[in-house]
């Protein structure tokens, strides 16, 4: 059995691509550098819940995350790891044919389109330090809501990985994968928030010994693996979280304009969020703040300075699993492109899940 109904299933799906829409409006306010600006502009339309998407596209965050789910969902029920990849590799490709006008990651771009997936191990590239970017962690919350039991999370560890360095062969690329991954697991088990952040560094062990296995690009992935967990332990020690169990601790002012500077604090080189450790990061600082509040969650992880699309689709993905559409206006997302197809792998991966 599933410990979450389907209505949650189908919610983090659709309110990954709702947060995902908000937080790129057509490329106007992810490429938009000033929290403060946004909210000005978000406050002159009326607020959140008082304008309407039409014609607001999902950016490659939704697109790509779409191809994962359905290629798990063809997988089916007890899914060859071999086949899985090929159709991962298969969708991530085709995919990139409906990229215009949704601002496409460039290291996705540039490798999505070179995987053969008719081809053994036609799913793999090489190594690079280049593919730390948040690619891979924006589209595999879908790999929470598949694989959520505690006996599956070598399943959960490997898919995200293996699926997250088709294109981002690198630990802080594919790294954010398993986070985004993990932490819908974590959000389908009903785990206390304050404790995500102790899981995601406790699972890092097993992580790190099935890349050793695997055994391809061993060293190359070996000398880059601190940055990720560094990153993660300075991270959860300023919140007070380290422990897993006391409550985060914010700063007595954290308003938009504070928000952005921490947030670019987090970054690798400047844009907040846009790297495979703080897109996670963010999205999970934002949960940690704004508990059942969609509006909350929506003001902190959507709407900030940094790669706002890719913090949201993580955030809203993780929210959506814990709280369905719960205080969720129904204008906001009526108009949501691919509202069906989103909704239908939200109920296949349920099925799958409790099967
Ligand atoms: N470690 C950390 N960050 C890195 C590293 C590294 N080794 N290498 C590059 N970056 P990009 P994507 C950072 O453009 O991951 C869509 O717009 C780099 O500094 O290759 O393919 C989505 O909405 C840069 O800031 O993107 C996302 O915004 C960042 O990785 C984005 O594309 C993004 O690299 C995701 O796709
Ligand atoms: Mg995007």
């Amino acid at each position: 059995m599933c410990p979450k109904p389907m209505e949650n299933y189908v919610a983090s799906m659709v309110l990954s691509a709702l947060g995902d829409t908000l937080g790129y409006y057509n490329g106007k306010w992810e490429f938009l550098q000033s929290g403060p600006d946004i909210h000005k502009e978000l406050a002159e339309m009326g607020g959140l819940g008082n304008f309407s998407i039409q014609g607001w596209k999902v950016s490659d965050d939704t697109v790509m995350h779409l191809a994962t789910a359905e290629a798990l969902v063809a997988a089916g029920k007890n899914p060859d790891l071999a086949h899985l990849y090929s159709l991962l590799a298969k969708n991530y490709k085709e995919c990139m044919k409906d990229m215009a006008g949704r601002a496409p990651g460039v290291i996705c771009k540039k490798n999505a389109v070179k995987l053969q997936p008719e081809r053994p191990g036609g799913w793999r590239i090489p190594f690079s330090t280049q593919e730390g970017g948040c690619g891979a962690a924006m589209r595999s919350m879908c790999i929470g809501l598949r694989f959520p039991h505690p006996e599956q999370l070598d399943t959960l560890v490997q898919v995200s990985i293996e699926s997250g360095r088709m294109t981002h062969h690198h630990p802080t690329g594919y790294l954010g994968s398993l986070a985004s991954a993990l932490f819908t697991a974590f959000a389908v088990n009903k785990r206390p928030l304050e404790a995500w952040g102790k899981g995601l560094l406790e699972v890092l062990p097993r992580a790190k010994a099935y890349v050793r296995d695997a055994g391809f690009f061993v060293e190359e992935n070996m000398r880059h693996w601190h940055y990720f967990e560094e990153q993660w332990i300075k991270y959860l020690q300023e919140r007070g979280i380290a422990d897993g169990v006391s409550p985060p601790a914010f700063p007595s002012k954290y308003g938009v304009a504070e928000r952005d500077s921490f947030y670019t604090s987090l970054s690798y080189s400047g844009w907040g969020g846009s790297s495979g450790h703080d897109a996670p990061m963010i999205a999970y600082d934002a949960l940690l703040g704004a508990g059942a509040s969609w509006a909350e969650l929506a003001h902190r992880a959507f709407f900030h300075g940094g790669d706002s699309d890719s913090t949201a689709a993580i955030a809203a993905g993780c929210w959506g699993a814990m709280h369905g559409l719960r205080g969720v206006p129904a204008t906001l997302f009526q108009e949501l492109e691919f509202r069906e197809r989103l909704e239908a792998a939200g109920r296949d991966l349920y099925a799958l899940c409790s099967g």
